[in-house]
């Protein structure tokens, strides 16, 4: 069941109304003063214990205090696809979870069947909020005692990244992303350092300006805008400075193998140089090189991972890859395959025949999303204060998406119907990693 009264961005009054199923019902009135006094702390006295009964209250307050032996994890964007099977992951292994997500891809039956699984309080609650809102993150922060964050959360397509920002709106797109690339340094150091002038004062004001009209023209479905939030959501600034503010001590963030590009040599170790080469990769890297430079003056333990491509599901069925359907255009050739093959899409795109591999189709390393929710844990279980591990998370051997799509009928028994159609933007032939 999903309980929203857990969520602790709602404003309290809203959330104490009811004590333990019962509503608060008005004394009657007394002239005698005493009496009145006496009253008022007997219904004092009884709302506390209510209170501390009620399974809200109960739950609310472990979330809200460190407890010995109990590490309790946020986990950003966690009814999304590997957001979910880390959070089923971490909960069968006692963590304690908070799941933040705005579900503007994340599914929220995700979100159901996890609390359907994990009903004790204390164990998991869920959270509906932007992580771009200053003012929601830091009142989480603030009414919870996080010990580690694992951040999910992104617009993590690379089809959408690349189409919306280049396409359609191209000028804004270079004035927000050459802000962040020129000063990427000195956005960490105005906002989480805090080192107060009147320059920096202004320099972050602007980037808020120009973040808040960016959300004022999704809002109003301004397609055009899409491609700037794709840039801006992937930068953790706003969780890293309240992780700062509040000592959280752990962050383990999600990137990827398309921080990379195109090497030219393979597999791809974790020395290689990363040069993206589409805004999906870029805004990762900007990602990444403002957590190295926060963590300089830090005693925080990072741990960045840099996934490869990322499929399957939970082995019981309970858990999966479900974009909405107005992503699934964008999706990736996983789901796609497996939506061809259950008839949800009438056939398969391949996009891209003539790249410079065996087969000419994009050759990929698939992990398994079990197999990368264990890599979270174990980050997780060796993160040390004042140290940053960076790995790729991979399986060393490259598949082409031919060699996918066979490999799929085999498994379905389906004739998926492919379709071959000429290369996507920001599509790289090969990459594999050295998982060693
Ligand atoms: N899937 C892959 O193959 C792959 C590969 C490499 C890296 N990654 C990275 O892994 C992470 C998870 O990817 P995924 O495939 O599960 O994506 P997903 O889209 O399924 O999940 C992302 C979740 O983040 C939430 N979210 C997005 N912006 C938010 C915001 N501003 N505030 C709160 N919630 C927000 C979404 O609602 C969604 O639930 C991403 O950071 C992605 O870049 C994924």
């Amino acid at each position: 069941m999903l309980n929203f009264s857990r969520t602790r961005t709602q404003p309290r009054s809203t959330r104490s109304m009811s004590l333990g199923g019962m509503d608060y019902v008005e004394p009657k009135k007394k002239s005698n003063f005493v009496g009145k006094l006496f009253l008022a702390a007997a219904l004092t006295a009884l709302c506390i214990l209510m209170l501390k009964q009620s399974p809200t209250f109960n739950s609310t307050s472990k979330f809200s205090h460190h407890e010995p032996g109990v590490t309790h994890v946020l986990v950003t964007g966690g009814a999304g696809y590997i957001g979910s099977h880390a959070a089923l992951r971490l909960l069968k292994d006692s963590y304690r979870v908070t799941v933040v997500d705005n579900l503007s891809r994340g599914n929220l039956g995700a979100i159901k069947i996890l609390q359907e699984l994990f009903p004790e309080p204390g164990r998991l609650q869920f959270i509906y909020a932007d992580l771009g809102d200053l003012k929601a993150v830091n009142k989480i922060f603030s009414e919870n005692a996080f010990d580690a964050v694992m951040h999910f959360a992104a617009v993590a397509y690379v089809g959408e990244s690349t189409l919306d920002p280049l396409k359609v709106s191209r000028i804004p797109f270079e004035i927000v992303t050459g802000l962040l690339h020129r000063k990427p340094i000195d956005l960490v150091r105005l906002r989480i350092k805090a080192r107060p002038s009147a320059e920096a004062d202004a320099f972050s004001k602007h980037i808020r300006d120009i973040h808040d009209h960016v959300q004022r023209k999704i809002t109003i479905n301004n397609e055009s805008y899409k491609g700037i939030i794709t840039i801006l959501h992937q930068i953790p600034v706003v969780v890293l400075e309240a992780m700062a503010a509040h000592g959280v001590k752990t962050l383990i963030y999600s990137s990827t193998c398309a921080t990379y590009g195109e090497p030219e040599k393979m597999p791809i170790t974790e020395k290689t140089a990363q040069l993206p080469i589409n805004p999906y990769g870029k805004a990762k890297k900007m990602a990444e090189d403002i957590i190295l430079d926060f963590h300089k003056n830090s005693d925080m333990a990072v741990m960045i991972l840099r996934y490869f491509n990322v499929i399957g599901s939970d082995p019981e069925g309970r858990l999966g890859e479900a974009p909405r359907p107005e992503l699934r255009e964008h999706g990736r050739i996983s789901g796609a395959c497996f939506d061809a093959a259950r008839g949800i899409i009438p056939g398969l795109k391949v996009r891209g025949t003539d790249y410079k591999t065996s087969d000419g189709t994009c050759i990929r390393d698939y992990i398994d999303v079990t197999d990368l929710v264990d890599a979270h844990v174990k980050a997780l279980e060796k993160a040390k204060a004042r140290q940053v591990g960076i790995y790729n998370v991979g399986t060393g051997k490259g598949r082409s998406v031919k060699e996918f799509v066979e490999a799929c009928k085999k498994a379905t028994g389906v004739n998926i119907k492919v379709e071959f159609l000429p290369r996507r933007p920001g599509d790289y032939a090969e990459v594999f990693s050295d998982p060693s």
